[in-house]
């Protein structure tokens, strides 16, 4: 059994259909632990599942290695085969994304390398891009830059804006997710393979 921990920034829609699937007996991970870089709401979906979850607050900029430090000794007490990064919107430090690459993994609303970085969906917006899409991406120590594990586009429709087209995009992401999450689990993606 593949053991996950996920860290979000915000409403963790993309966790909750994580602990979704992998409640079931036979999806092969479990999510341990759910951290986030302030009191998100998506915590509340961690509380709804009887998983465990952690703070480390986001302290700015200037001390982001200190952060990082701190939210990497917390995952280390739980020590998980796999950390998901689910909108976690904060650039981990350098010894962070090493400690466990490549087992670290992060969803994206762009069909990347497209719209890297945290305005993924307005940037496609502003392109006026027919379509965007999402993507699921080891994390390596650039901004969305990493091997890309699964990905598929998503239309931008007439009369769309940022959150009709996120909203959209969502769904999509929560689908690859579960499906690399399964992938790895059962031995189908080997993510050591993915970076080489
Ligand atoms: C998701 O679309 C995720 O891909 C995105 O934040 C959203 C979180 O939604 N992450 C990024 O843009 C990271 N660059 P959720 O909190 O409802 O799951």
């Amino acid at each position: 059994m593949l053991t996950v921990a996920v860290l979000i920034s915000g409403a963790g829609s993309n966790l909750r259909a994580l602990l979704e699937a992998a409640a079931a007996a036979d999806f092969p991970a479990r999510v341990i632990v759910v951290g986030a870089d302030r009191e998100a709401d998506g915590l509340a979906h961690a509380e709804a599942f009887g998983i465990p979850s952690f703070v480390v607050p986001w302290p700015g900029a200037a001390e982001r290695e200190a952060w990082g430090a701190e939210l990497a000794s917390q995952l280390e007490v739980w020590n998980p085969d796999l950390v998901v990064l689910s909108g976690l919107m904060r650039l981990l430090p350098g010894a962070v994304v090493e400690r466990w690459s490549p087992r670290m993994i992060n969803t994206h609303p762009a069909y990347l390398p497209e719209f890297p970085g945290a305005h993924a969906v307005r940037d496609a917006m502003v392109a006026g891009v027919a379509e965007t899409g999402a993507s699921v991406i080891v994390v390596d120590d650039g901004v969305d830059t990493g091997p890309i594990l699964a990905q598929e586009r998503v239309a931008v429709l007439p009369g769309d804006d940022e959150h009709a087209l996120h909203e959209r995009i969502k769904p999509v992401e929560r689908r690859l997710l579960i499906d690399v999450v399964r992938r790895i689990a059962v031995g189908d993606l080997d993510l050591a393979a993915s970076v080489l």
